[in-house]
Parts: structure tokens; C-alpha cells; sequence
């Protein structure tokens, strides 16, 4: 592959805006001034690189990471991670974070007054394969309020975060679940102007997937940016 092609730019309304006021605390980061577009150097283009080795066999089921099981309702999460050409990304390095099936995180600021599960921890990851495949089996998040305002909750979400084949392949984004009516009234949500792509937030029911009597499969693609220019030769 040509390392020297840089990586396409993202499309504005597909991306939440570094500013969107019903985000409270976008008014505390968003920068002021336009941003300086900068080249994609070899840095960029080329690293980083992982290997197998570091992701355990278990690494990817949240459901199995202490002595007994977590609470709450089991899932399947799979799906392909492409590049926005189509090709399917291998080795492309998964990692997921959510709270418990009370909507309570493991972390030392959430302080919202719901129980923590000694049997969850609430992280996994995993590698895609040859095709771009990954699956993770967790169990179901819960909303939780995050003082955006009196009745702000979040939907149910996975915090997801992948890195592709190069720095500018990174992503870090939410998965939310089919018909939670907080989706309409999230503001985080909604600082995606493009309402196409929030629906590519939200993953899909997929009851071919499931195991049947234990666990409900849900499907979310993602595409990681391509590059600007399709390679003649590999
Ligand atoms: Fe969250």
C-alpha cells in the first residue's frame, strides 16, 4: 500500500461541532478560533501499529472478567469495521467502556447514587479479524443523569474507541440502542447536525445473532475514514 496518500478529511454536518451550546460543557473546551487544517505526515499516515499479542482471549466479554456474573440483561455486540471505500479494516484495535446495568460506572468521579456490580467492570476490547469482524458480549447499560440540566439522562450507551491502521483512523464514539426515547432529547446526540448520521449510532436488532435463551445480538458497523486517493497498485 502507498503510505504516502493522506487520509480524507471528515464531512461537517456528519460531526458534532466542537461548540453546540445544549452541550454545557462544549462552552468550556470548544476553541475559539477556526482550526489550522495541518498535512498528514508519515506519522499520521503510518502509525500506530499493534499486534495480537497484548488483547486476551477474554478481553472482549465483559460478562467473564470476575468470579461471578454481572447483572443485567446479556448481549452480543459484533459488527465490521470498513473504511469509507468499503474495505473491510483488519487489526483495526477495539476498545469499549459503559456503565453498569444500574447506569453507574466504576470510576471514582460517578457519584450517582445507584449500586455498583462487584462483577463488573465495565471495559473490554478485542482485535478485528482478517474481515473487519469483531464481537463483544457485555450486558445491557442503563441510563444515567449527567447534570447537562435537572432531567438530563443519557441513553444507554457503549463508548467505543478504535484505532485503525494509523492515528488518523482514530475514533471515539458512542453506540446507542434502537427506540430509547432519550435519544430525542440527548444533546449529545443531537450535536450531530446530520440526522442520517446519528441513525449510525444506533445499532440494529439482529435476531440471527442472538443465542437463543441467553443473550440478545445487537449489530453496529463503523467506518474509519479512508484515504484521499485509491492506490493503483498494493
Ligand atoms: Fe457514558
Amino acid at each position: 500500500m502507498n503510505h504516502s496518500i493522506g487520509y480524507k478529511r471528515e464531512e461537517p454536518a456528519e460531526q458534532p461541532p466542537y461548540l453546540h451550546p445544549e452541550y454545557r460543557s462544549t462552552a468550556l473546551r470548544a476553541p475559539e478560533r477556526p482550526l489550522v487544517p495541518l498535512p498528514h505526515t508519515l506519522s499520521e499516515i503510518t502509525g500506530p501499529v499493534y499486534g495480537h499479542e497484548k488483547v486476551g482471549p477474554l478481553d472482549h466479554d465483559l460478562t467473564r472478567q470476575h468470579d461471578g456474573e454481572p447483572l443485567g440483561e446479556r448481549i452480543i455486540v459484533f459488527g465490521r469495521v470498513m473504511d469509507t471505500d468499503g474495505r473491510p479494516l483488519p487489526d483495526a484495535l477495539m476498545e469499549i467502556w459503559q456503565a453498569n446495568s444500574a447506569g453507574r460506572y466504576r470510576h471514582e468521579i460517578d457519584n450517582h447514587p445507584a449500586p455498583l456490580d462487584p462483577n463488573f467492570s465495565g471495559g473490554g476490547r478485542c482485535v478485528t479479524d482478517a474481515e473487519g469482524r469483531y464481537r463483544f458480549v457485555s450486558i445491557k447499560p442503563a441510563a444515567y443523569p449527567w447534570g447537562n440540566d435537572a432531567n438530563a439522562w443519557r441513553p444507554a450507551h457503549i463508548h467505543f474507541s478504535l484505532f485503525g491502521a494509523a492515528f488518523a483512523t482514530r475514533l471515539i464514539t458512542q453506540m446507542y440502542f434502537p427506540g430509547d426515547p432519550l435519544l430525542a432529547v440527548d444533546p449529545i446526540f443531537n450535536s450531530i447536525p446530520d440526522a442520517a448520521a446519528r441513525e449510525r449510532l444506533v445499532c440494529r436488532l439482529d435476531l440471527d445473532h442472538t443465542e437463543p435463551e441467553w443473550a440478545l445480538a445487537y449489530e453496529f458497523d463503523i467506518v474509519l475514514r479512508g484515504r484521499n486517493a485509491t492506490p493503483l497498485e498494493g
